[in-house]
């Protein structure tokens, strides 16, 4: 046998080796990124300048995540504070951190009515930005952020949460991009993105467009968008549900399922974005201990068990839609999450408790992408086939 040849059997011992340690039973220690990883599905969270500068925290976003999205750090009220005055340190220093510990990144967000810096409101509302400004404005923007990561980028967020909370659901006709310069906007920004990064996924990304809001009004709504921006010829690859759930509300898996689906069936690939799911929780301490309801203040040990279901649920809808390439989740952790702070009296939201110990949120999401890894290596039943020994034949 010569050294090639011996080498090329040393290697394949490996790796049987290394099937073999990967069939083995889920432990603790097994990271969401590298579970994803075995069903080409990247995990990734939210993070920012806190998160991605606190040792044990950092320590959790480069071991769990396999692609990071800028909480706040992309915006532009954060990456043009005053007109042409630009501050890319966070957004840098997230690519950077990615880029180090093999991550990809999901950029976020382009074109969105909120987080907007004052002087451009203020200017439109004032009149001295006229709506050609704005539109020339809007496309600078673009150019210089798409511009300055091209390459870099993995999916763009190029508009977000465009459609109204209404049934039937349309483009919010106030919207600050629709209202001042129409429509065609829509497609315009997408088509701008493209130009500074061609390679870059381009993606509409909108929370309740998955059956969220009961009716799939908004589902409805998304899909009616997307057909008309592929009849523009916009350059649209995906579709991002955000997956922010609430235990006050309903949540319809197999409706996710069938939504996802839609949105591939259209050509597109998909992504659950943000996805966190919170309740109520105790006030009078800092644990986020679930309530049954803000009237019952009676610590709630379903609570923990409804949200993992839910978490599972989307993980599941992802999973089963072959276009579904990521998940990600909007923040780990109950002590950096941006619950607290927008849900009067609601938290308990993330996979990780205050104290960074993993709740069954996370072992819920180890064991289903576990099982999607290993679902496929259990045969089929056949008619008369009585053996239990998991192969296919008596
Ligand atoms: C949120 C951030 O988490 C907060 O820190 C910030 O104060 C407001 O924005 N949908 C989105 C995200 O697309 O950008 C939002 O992020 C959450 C809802």
């Amino acid at each position: 046998m010569n050294f090639r040849l011996m080498a090329a059997a040393a290697a394949s011992v490996l790796a049987l080796a290394a099937t073999a340690n990967a069939d083995e039973a889920l432990t603790n220690a097994s990271t969401l990124r590298a579970l994803g990883a075995q069903v080409r599905l990247r995990i990734g969270t939210a993070a920012n300048p806190t998160t991605l500068g606190d040792a044990a925290l950092s320590q959790i976003i480069a071991d769990q995540f396999s692609v990071l999205t800028p909480e706040n750090d992309m915006k532009w009220q954060v990456v043009e504070p005053t007109q042409g005055n630009f501050n890319w340190t966070g957004a840098d220093n997230l690519v950077n951190f990615a880029e180090q510990h093999g991550q990809l990144v999901r950029g976020h967000t382009l074109m969105w009515h909120n987080q907007l810096p004052n002087w451009l409101t203020q200017g439109v509302s004032g009149g001295t930005i006229s709506a050609s400004q704005l539109r020339d404005l809007l496309r600078q923007h673009i150019a210089t952020e798409v511009g300055r990561y091209r390459g870099k980028i993995w999916q763009w967020d190029v508009v977000n949460e465009l459609l109204a909370d209404a049934n039937p659901s349309q483009i919010r006709p106030n919207d600050f991009w629709v209202s001042n310069l129409g429509p065609g906007i829509v497609a315009d920004a997408f088509r701008w993105a493209h130009a500074a990064d061609p390679e870059a996924l381009l993606c509409y990304n909108d929370y309740n467009i998955a059956g969220e809001d009961g009716s799939n009004a908004k589902h409805n709504a998304a899909v009616a968008l997307i057909k008309s921006l592929q009849a523009e010829k916009a350059p649209i690859d995906c579709v991002g549900d955000q997956g922010h759930l609430d235990l006050q509300f309903g949540f319809n898996q197999i409706l996710m399922t069938q939504d996802l689906q839609e949105f591939a069936s259209l050509g597109l690939k998909v992504a659950i974005t943000e996805a966190d799911v919170r309740t109520f929780v105790e006030t009078t301490d800092t644990n986020q201990s679930p309530v049954v309801s803000p009237t019952d203040p009676t610590p709630s040990h379903t609570a923990d068990a409804a949200a993992t279901d839910w978490y599972i649920g989307m993980l599941q809808s992802c999973l089963i839609v072959k276009a579904c390439i990521s998940f990600t989740v909007w923040g780990f952790a109950d002590s950096h999450s941006w619950v607290p702070g927008t849900f009067k009296g609601e938290g308990d939201a993330d996979l990780y408790d205050v104290n960074l110990n993993p709740k069954p949120q996370f072992t819920g999401l180890q064991q289903t992408l576990l099982l999607a890894r290993g679902a496929p290596n259990r045969g089929r039943l056949r008619d008369g086939d009585r053996d239990h020994d998991g192969d296919d034949h008596d």
